[in-house]
């Protein structure tokens, strides 16, 4: 009897397991939800460097738009093809576990969408949270077709480092005022390298080092003294970028949607997402502000700077 006593029998052993189980996981990191987005391949007229051209967006935007999820989340993005090109979109650095006909590089895991044609990519986030991007594909289409994918810890999961005050989104890009298909097709033919682009961008915005540009220029207003989270990505064709920021430390907490252990940086080099088993393809980045707290140095304007080195 008292061998009962010590160990409950099988059914209520596997009954008091559940039970428990039940008890220690809280019920809102049982399961992420299902989120659906909608991608409408399009082209856009768009200018910079006084050069307008028609360019192919998601849904009009350049850069195209956030995706936002939490760990554990399963998205639904329904793409939809209105351009001549065919078109395919990565999800770049999602695991894809089951779910490879979601990853999306044309001719390696689908056909690319024909025009008219779409494809809804359907995969779930397992074990990962931080940043990473989506862009197309094919060709280079990624030139004009990226945008971030921000993967939110699961609710009520704290980040493991300060709360930050705000998130800022900051991808990095090239801009050619030629047709970006050109360049590349040139290249091909040639088997030179592609011509370099006309100008880095900002979230899609040259800045105002180049010509005919000023008014072109990402800002970001910051508060002093305040705790800002930037997710940075390297959406640029194949340049290797650094980036810093006048007079501040980076602290980095995380990479390729892996949480790090955080160091203090003055400048961060990022590689471009194509190249592939570097560990630096996108960053989260916490940024703590050093702005003095005092007047005379508020409205100062400081300069985001990312630059090619030749290393
Ligand atoms: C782009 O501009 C051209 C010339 O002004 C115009 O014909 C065309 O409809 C525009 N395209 C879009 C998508 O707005
Ligand atoms: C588009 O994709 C289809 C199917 O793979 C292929 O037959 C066709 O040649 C492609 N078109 C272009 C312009 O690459
Ligand atoms: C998405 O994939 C899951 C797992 O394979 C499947 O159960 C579900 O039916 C799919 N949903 C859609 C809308 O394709
Ligand atoms: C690429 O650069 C070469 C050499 O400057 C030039 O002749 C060519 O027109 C450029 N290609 C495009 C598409 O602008
Ligand atoms: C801007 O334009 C001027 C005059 O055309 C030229 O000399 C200069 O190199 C250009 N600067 C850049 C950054 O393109
Ligand atoms: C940044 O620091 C340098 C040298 O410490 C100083 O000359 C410069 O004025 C500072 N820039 C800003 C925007 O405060």
């Amino acid at each position: 009897m008292g061998v009962h006593l010590l160990s409950p029998p099988p059914f209520l052993r596997l009954f008091l397991f559940s039970f428990i189980t039940l008890c220690l996981i809280p019920q809102h990191a049982l399961a992420g939800i299902t989120r659906h987005y909608k991608f409408e391949i399009k082209l856009q007229n768009v200018t910079r460097l006084c050069h307008t051209k028609s360019i192919i967006t998601v849904n009009g935007q350049f850069p195209g738009p956030r995706i936002i999820a939490r760990e554990g989340d399963q998205l639904l993005i329904k793409v939809v093809n209105h351009v001549q090109n065919n078109i395919s979109i990565h999800w770049h650095g999602i695991r894809q576990l089951r779910s490879g006909w979601a990853d999306g590089p044309a001719y390696v895991t689908q056909c690319p969408i024909q025009t008219g044609n779409s494809y809804v990519y359907n995969f779930t986030i397992t074990g990962q949270r931080g940043t990473l991007f989506w862009h197309a594909h094919i060709s280079w289409l990624r030139s004009t077709i990226y945008g971030p994918l921000i993967i939110l810890p699961k609710r009520g999961v704290p980040y493991p480092f300060t709360k930050p005050y705000k998130e800022v989104p900051i991808i990095f890009g090239e801009w050619w005022n030629a047709d970006p298909e050109v360049i590349i097709s040139q290249a091909l033919q040639t088997g030179g390298g592609p011509n370099v682009s006309d100008a880095y961008t900002i979230n899609g915005l040259p800045g105002p080092l180049y010509n005919c540009s000023t008014k072109d220029a990402f800002k970001l207003k910051v508060r002093p003294g305040k705790t800002y989270l930037l997710r940075l990505i390297n959406a640029a064709l194949n340049d290797e970028l650094f980036f810093s920021i006048a007079n501040h430390t980076l602290k980095v907490v995380e990479a390729d949607a892996v949480y790090v252990k955080p160091f203090e940086t003055r400048t961060i080099l990022i590689a471009p997402g194509q190249t592939t088993n570097s560990n630096q393809l996108s960053s989260m980045i916490l940024h703590r502000s050093l702005w003095c707290p005092n007047r005379a140095s508020r409205n100062k304007n400081f300069l985001i700077v990312i630059e090619v080195r030749l290393t």
